[in-house]
């Protein structure tokens, strides 16, 4: 399995990590403090991050681009990734991802 780089904002740091690892882990490795309220079960929706490049997989499906749970989502591939919260204005369920509003919170 080969490694790929991860970049997160907005603290601008980068690691690597391999293929495959999940992005909660992957932010774990970085030591960066974030909050899993559910301990990564997927059911508090807390953990939402922005995929602003790369290619990441949630579900068995591929993203792009978007919010999608940190804790139920795979790396592919080089990707940018925003910790950054929700702001305000886009927290309507029709802004955001349906990767992320097809689970339950
Ligand atoms: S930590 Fe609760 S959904 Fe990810």
């Amino acid at each position: 399995m080969k490694n790929v780089k991860v970049l997160f904002e907005p603290d601008n740091i980068e690691i690597e990590v391999p293929e495959g690892t999940k992005i909660s882990t992957a932010i774990k490795k970085a030591c960066i403090n974030f909050d899993l309220p559910c301990a990564g079960k997927g059911i508090c929706g807390k953990c939402r991050v922005e995929i602003l490049s790369g290619s990441v997989s949630t579900m068995g499906d591929t993203v792009n681009k978007g919010w999608v749970l940190a804790c139920q989502t795979k790396i592919n591939s080089y990707s940018h990734i925003s910790l950054k919260p929700l702001k305000k204005h886009s927290q309507t369920q029709s802004e955001i991802s349906p990767y992320l509003w097809n689970k339950k919170m």
